[in-house]
């Protein structure tokens, strides 16, 4: 007889994430931005967060994407936003944009002077060659539509993206099949999460400090990002201190990836037409 045994996730790699300048001058903290195998389908993740304007008030003026799919989660303030498919709007605070780039969409994204703190994430997916040219597709999710799932009295789950007690999140129908979770955990509680054994999964710490394997060696807190290896089963634990987390999780494409700048394709020479058609000014496939 065979028995069924958990194969509870350990670390891979624990890194902080760097100050770094973005956009127009927005000065934000990159946990990561680059091509990993243990990331893969992710590319970036920005952690901005700041009370001074001067480090946001620049923003991010238009710009091209072509390939990916950009995620905002915005924690507090307000970003504006216009884009080439005729969408404009505000992402509030606890709202989402989940914007599928495909062929190419050409936007702005502007942080609004805020009262305090404005802060929130920006994600990027990339797309399987098959769907990088796909048409671009914009959803805008409002706080009120992310389901809060109180898994008991100690453990919330906002469910942005991905399945948590059978309650599935608004984002739905992505080709990596990802998992983003917004997750609060009380002091001295065991979260245990189920992930598809062959997707990557990485932690992002927003506050607190807690355990992200098995053994409890030492605590992960604030601004770190927590790269797992394979598994079913994700396993945190807090001491002391209560955490709050992002839990992101996604198929790997494993395919070539030819990156720059905001442009994420699978060759060199398909980087270089992205390039000479925005310059030309056919960049925007669909009308
Ligand atoms: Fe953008």
């Amino acid at each position: 007889m065979v028995k069924n045994m958990v194969k509870t996730r350990t670390i891979y790699q624990i890194t902080e994430s760097q100050e770094t300048m973005e956009g127009a001058g927005v000065r934000l903290r990159r946990a990561f931005g680059q091509d990993h195998p243990k990331l893969d389908p992710f590319l970036l993740l920005d952690d901005f967060g700041s009370e001074n304007p001067d480090d946001y008030i620049s923003g991010f003026p238009w710009h091209p994407h072509r390939g990916i799919e950009t995620i905002t989660y915005i924690l507090h303030g307000k970003v504006k936003h216009e884009d080439s498919l005729g969408n404009a709007g505000v992402i509030g605070q606890g709202d989402v944009q989940w914007m599928t780039a495909g062929s190419g969409i050409i936007h702005q994204e502007m942080p609004e002077k805020a009262e305090g703190l404005m802060s929130g994430f920006q994600l990027w997916a990339n797309l399987p060659s098959s769907s990088k040219m796909m048409n671009p597709r914009y959803q805008e999710v409002k706080k009120s539509e992310i389901p809060e799932v109180q898994i008991d009295d100690k453990i919330s789950v906002k469910v942005i993206c991905g399945e948590v007690k059978g309650i599935k999140g608004p984002v739905q129908d992505i080709v990596t099949e990802p998992e983003y979770l917004d997750i609060t955990i009380q002091p001295n509680t065991i979260f245990k999460h189920v992930i598809k054994e062959e997707h990557n999964s990485f932690a992002y710490v927003i506050e607190g400090e807690g355990f992200f394997d098995e053994k409890k060696k030492k605590t992960v807190g604030k601004q770190h990002l927590i790269v797992l290896e394979n598994g079913d089963e994700i396993q945190i634990t807090t001491a002391e201190s209560k955490l709050r987390l992002l839990l992101i999780s996604g198929k790997p494409i494993r395919e070539p990836v030819a990156w720059s700048g905001p442009i994420v394709m699978n060759t060199q020479e398909e980087l270089r037409l992205a390039f000479e058609e925005y310059r030309d000014g056919t960049f925007i496939k669909n009308d």
